[in-house]
């Protein structure tokens, strides 16, 4: 009896999630009001764009989606194209937006530089840190390979390189700040330029289902 049950809410949330997949509510394909379209920045397939830096939000967790939502409407974050959107969406349609990006897997990014050293280079801050300057591996928190671990650290891996480099600099500065406790305040203030430029790089090179490209 248990194991049917449990293929049964198996099913429904496989059917949950290709339902949201297929079907983008009306916020992410048509906006609402003063409110462009989800979709005309980060586009219906989650992606976003590495040239105008718009993040990919495919496969962030549902919570941290509206967070971030919140934090651009509180001003703990600010951007001039997502705070007037962030203002102006009803918390339905937050919810709605978070759900379907949710539940799309992130296609592959683009890296840069595909330079090997630099690439090497993120690695190994990546996976190792640099204890000589206080910076814990990134991997300690975001998880082997950068998958994330919702709902709190959001995966990092197979974003694109441009928003990598300005988020990590935005916390650096203390333009972000609603990182909790100030794990990422912490961690950006003692990367270096070359630093937040590997470590992009890196994980834009990296797949995200499973780190598969
Ligand atoms: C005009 C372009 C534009 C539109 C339309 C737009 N966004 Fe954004 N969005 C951005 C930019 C630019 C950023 C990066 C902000 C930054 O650098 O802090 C962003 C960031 C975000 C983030 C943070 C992602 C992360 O990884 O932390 C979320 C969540 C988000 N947008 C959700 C939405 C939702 C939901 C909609 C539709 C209601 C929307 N956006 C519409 C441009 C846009
Ligand atoms: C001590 C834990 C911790 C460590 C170590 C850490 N992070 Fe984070 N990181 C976080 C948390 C928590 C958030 C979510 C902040 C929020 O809620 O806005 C985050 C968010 C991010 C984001 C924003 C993602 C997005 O979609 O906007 C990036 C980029 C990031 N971290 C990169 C890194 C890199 C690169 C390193 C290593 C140099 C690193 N982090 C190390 C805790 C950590």
């Amino acid at each position: 009896m248990r194991v049917i049950k449990n293929c049964t809410s198996v099913i429904i949330m496989a059917m949950t999630a290709a339902t949201a997949a297929a079907a983008p509510p009306s916020i992410v394909t048509k906006g609402s009001g003063t409110a462009a379209a989800c979709a005309s920045c980060h586009g219906v397939d989650g992606a976003g764009n590495a040239q105008t830096r718009f993040p990919a939000l495919a496969q962030l967790p549902q919570t941290y989606i509206t967070k971030q939502i919140a934090d651009f409407k509180s001003g703990t974050r600010s951007n001039p194209l997502m705070t007037p959107i962030a203002k102006a969406i009803s918390t339905e349609d937050a919810k709605a937006a978070a759900r379907y990006y949710a539940s799309l897997a992130r296609p592959q990014t683009q890296p840069t530089s595909g330079d090997p050293i630099v690439v090497a280079r993120g690695e190994n801050l990546a996976v190792n840190g640099a204890w000589d300057r206080q910076v814990p591996p990134c991997f300690k928190c975001h998880a082997a390979g950068g998958l994330g671990v919702p709902p709190v650290f959001p995966p990092i891996a197979g974003q694109h390189a441009s928003y990598t480099v300005s988020q990590l600099q935005a916390w650096k500065s203390g333009a972000r700040t609603n990182d909790p406790q100030k794990l990422m305040t912490t961690v950006a203030k003692n990367l270096t330029d070359d630093d937040i430029h590997s470590v992009a790089e890196y994980l834009a090179t990296l797949g995200i289902q499973g780190n598969k490209k």
